[in-house]
């Protein structure tokens, strides 16, 4: 018997806003409905994601040199949609195959990361990510800046090069400006304030989610 599509849910937010520990959450609830779910995140764990990950947190890229690796901002850019082609396939399989799968930041982390610098605009984000897996439904978990800053600082984690006051700030408004371009391209996207509890986070995503599953046809 063929089996039905699952959906692709993004969660999507600044560094700090709570994307993981909702992601994590999210899938549990529909696992306890009995659907099959791969919870997934980006950048990812492969060999692209790798890569992108010591760039920004300033690790050297190779065991034979010390020397953080450094890219300019076009050619990270690149990388990431790189990266998400390839998480991309995967994306479409597992929905193939049934799955619902739930994906910690995807192509508005780009949009609102990648366009920080003059020279690409949120639009060249949106061409170079062209072909990748349209999600279902995005949710962006909207908190102020300094909550994001406060989470952040006790975390153990080195911290990444755009964790700072004033870049998340910016960041912060690229996601809000960019928020109809992106629902052009890549889906609807629903915002929950990110600033109440854990639990009150969580409930505001089902209802979202659940609307959702009423309304699609599987
Ligand atoms: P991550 O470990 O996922 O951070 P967090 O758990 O706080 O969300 O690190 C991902 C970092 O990569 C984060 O700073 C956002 C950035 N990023 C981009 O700049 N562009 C992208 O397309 C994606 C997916 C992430």
């Amino acid at each position: 018997m063929k089996k039905n599509r699952g959906r692709f849910i993004v969660l999507e937010g600044l560094d700090g806003s709570g994307t993981t520990t909702q992601t994590r959450h999210l899938a549990k609830w529909l696992e306890d409905q009995n659907l099959t779910v791969k919870k997934t995140f980006e950048p990812t764990d492969g060999p692209v994601g790798k890569l992108i990950r010591n760039v920004l947190s300033r690790k050297p890229v190779s065991s034979d040199s010390n020397t953080p690796a450094s890219f300019s901002e076009d050619a990270l850019c690149l990388l990431f949609a790189a990266d998400r082609i390839e998480h991309s396939h995967q994306i479409r399989e597992w929905q193939a195959g049934g799955r619902d799968v739930v994906c910690d930041r995807y192509v508005h982390s780009s949009i609102a990361y990648q366009s920080l610098g003059p020279s690409i605009s949120a639009e060249r984000v949106v061409e170079t990510n062209r072909g990748v897996a349209v999600p279902d439904l995005t949710i962006f978990l909207d908190i102020p800046v300094e909550a994001c800053l406060e989470r952040l600082q006790g975390r153990n984690e080195s911290p990444s090069v755009y964790e700072k006051k004033n870049i998340l700030a910016q960041i912060h408004r690229n996601y809000l400006k960019t928020a109809a371009l992106y629902a052009e391209h890549f889906g609807p996207i629903y915002t929950v304030d990110g600033s109440r509890s854990v639990a009150e986070v969580t409930e505001a995503i089902k209802v979202i989610v659940g609307k959702l599953r009423k309304g699609v046809s599987r």
